[in-house]
């Protein structure tokens, strides 16, 4: 059995569905300077606004105009709570200012009034890949230290007007992506850089930026939980060839367990040292990052991968990390190979290793629904994918009494899809009626799914 505050919602990050990119003072964010692409085709960034160039997320699905409409969707759903991430260029537009946007502070007031009084709990991801476009251009984005004020002043300002408003707090989404991708933390690097140093040192200052974080948020107000957002991914040796188990071993550590290691032990961890990259740690670093430890592990999890000793094998795709094809899973359209027994693996590993709370807060299909002549998206293999995962983990919580602190879904509604841009990969348990090109009326339409999933909440996860 689930406990029975267990928190079940959705989640959302705000450039993926509030569109409203310009509007009551909101600065530029860098996903508002990223085009759209597809499977075949990467999202480019174009550092301005270019006229011939269409920006998904500045529409978005309107989110920031209809949230009323679209949190009267997720209450009758059941929803307990609803993860969301604040934009920062809303609250400070260049990032650098002392006084926040009033107007931006005002549209989550409202947010987070709605929610609570349809009884539905806000999850707030303090920095969901939106850093303000002006952090980057003035400051090289997280590969400066001063960026760690910067943050700790914006989570401040966000720890005093959310007061007794928000309780559950993330310090940043998938902290793990800066290394594979180090633009998403406003990184760019010159062709003569050193790319690992510098994208572990841009990480290096988000672990200290989050573990500030951590104590204000505690000295603020004892009630708060912080945790933190770590992408996770299973690797599963090719064959048994002792090389091959090592590789996955090693996958693991440093693609998944590193990261939360940091985080929730508060200490670099002494195999660090083996990936052999220069990065500046001060004492005081080392100070702050023993004292802010997080209360509980937010991840998210979509897809396995297999891993080899050579990397020989056919390449698939995957939630950033790619990995090679297992011959025994299927995969979606995309390429993310589904694998429910990979949640498990991943829950037991996290509750062993650290013996703190955990929290899925993503996992999901991204499929091209359609629209079926009755008005219907009958999308049965959407709830075959969250049917098999939530088997799993309420299975995984039983037997191995493990304190989950919830589920929360990706995309409950259809929003822009962050890897390629487009409106076609859709999560939602509610259709919103645009095309890959902003095309449509942004008419919300609840899928089969979405009764399902409301079956699913009122039972506590009992009916699957
Ligand atoms: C995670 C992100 O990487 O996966 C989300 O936190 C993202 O922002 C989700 O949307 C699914 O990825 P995608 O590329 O299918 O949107």
């Amino acid at each position: 059995m689930l406990k029975e505050n267990f928190l079940w919602g959705g989640a959302l990050a705000a450039n993926q569905c509030e569109g409203a990119y310009n509007e009551d003072g909101k600065g530029l964010s860098i996903m508002d300077i990223i085009t759209a692409g597809d499977k075949d085709h990467p999202r480019q960034m174009t550092m301005d606004i270019k006229e011939d160039c269409y920006y998904p997320n500045h529409e978005a699905i309107d989110f920031y105009h209809r949230y009323e409409e679209d949190t009267d969707l997720f209450a009758q759903m059941g929803f307990k709570c609803l993860r969301v991430s604040i934009a920062w260029s809303r609250i400070f537009p260049h990032g650098d200012e002392e006084e926040p946007n009033q107007k931006g502070l005002a549209f989550y007031d409202r947010l987070f009034e709605t929610l609570h009084q349809k009884g539905i709990e806000p999850v707030v991801t303090i920095s969901h890949y939106e850093m303000p476009l002006e952090l980057v251009k003035k400051y090289g984005g997280w590969r400066n230290r001063k960026l760690i004020d910067f943050y700790v002043h914006y989570a401040k300002t966000l720890f005093e007007r959310y007061q007794g408003v928000v309780k559950y707090w993330m310090t940043f989404n998938e902290i793990n992506s800066t290394i594979h991708i180090p633009a998403i933390a406003g990184v760019i690097i010159k062709a003569d850089e050193d790319e690992k140093s510098i994208a572990y040192q841009a990480l290096h200052h988000q672990f200290v930026a989050s573990a500030k974080a951590v104590r204000l948020a505690h000295s603020i107000d004892s009630q708060n939980q912080v945790g933190c957002m770590v992408m996770t991914t299973v690797g599963y040796p090719q064959t048994p060839h002792p090389l091959d188990v090592a590789a996955a071993q090693n996958y693991l550590r440093d693609g998944t367990l590193f990261f939360c290691d940091v985080h929730v032990r508060g200490h670099y961890p002494a195999y660090f040292k083996s990936y052999g990259v220069k990065i500046n740690v001060t004492k005081e670093d080392q100070e702050i990052l023993s004292q802010g430890c997080v209360d509980y592990i937010g991840f998210s999890y979509y897809s396995s991968q297999v891993v080899s000793r050579n990397n020989n094998g056919e390449e698939t795709q995957g939630n950033i990390v790619k990995g090679l094809k297992n011959p025994y899973l299927k995969a979606s359209e995309w390429g993310w190979q589904i694998d429910p027994q990979g949640l498990s693996f991943l829950m037991k590993e996290l509750y062993e290793r650290y013996e703190k709370p955990l929290f899925i807060v993503e996992n999901g299909l991204g499929y091209d629904d359609q629209l079926t002549e009755d008005g219907c998206i009958h999308d049965d293999y959407r709830i075959d994918y969250l049917r098999q995962h939530l088997d799993m983990m309420k299975k995984t919580v039983e037997a191995e009494h493990i304190d989950l602190m919830g589920y929360t879904a990706w995309g409950p509604i259809d929003i822009v899809s962050a890897g390629t841009g487009e409106m076609k990969k859709r999560y939602g348990f509610i259709y919103v009626d645009k095309d890959n090109q902003g095309n449509g009326t942004l008419k919300r339409i609840k899928k089969d799914s979405y009764y399902w999933y409301q079956k699913v909440i009122a039972t506590n996860g009992e009916d699957l």
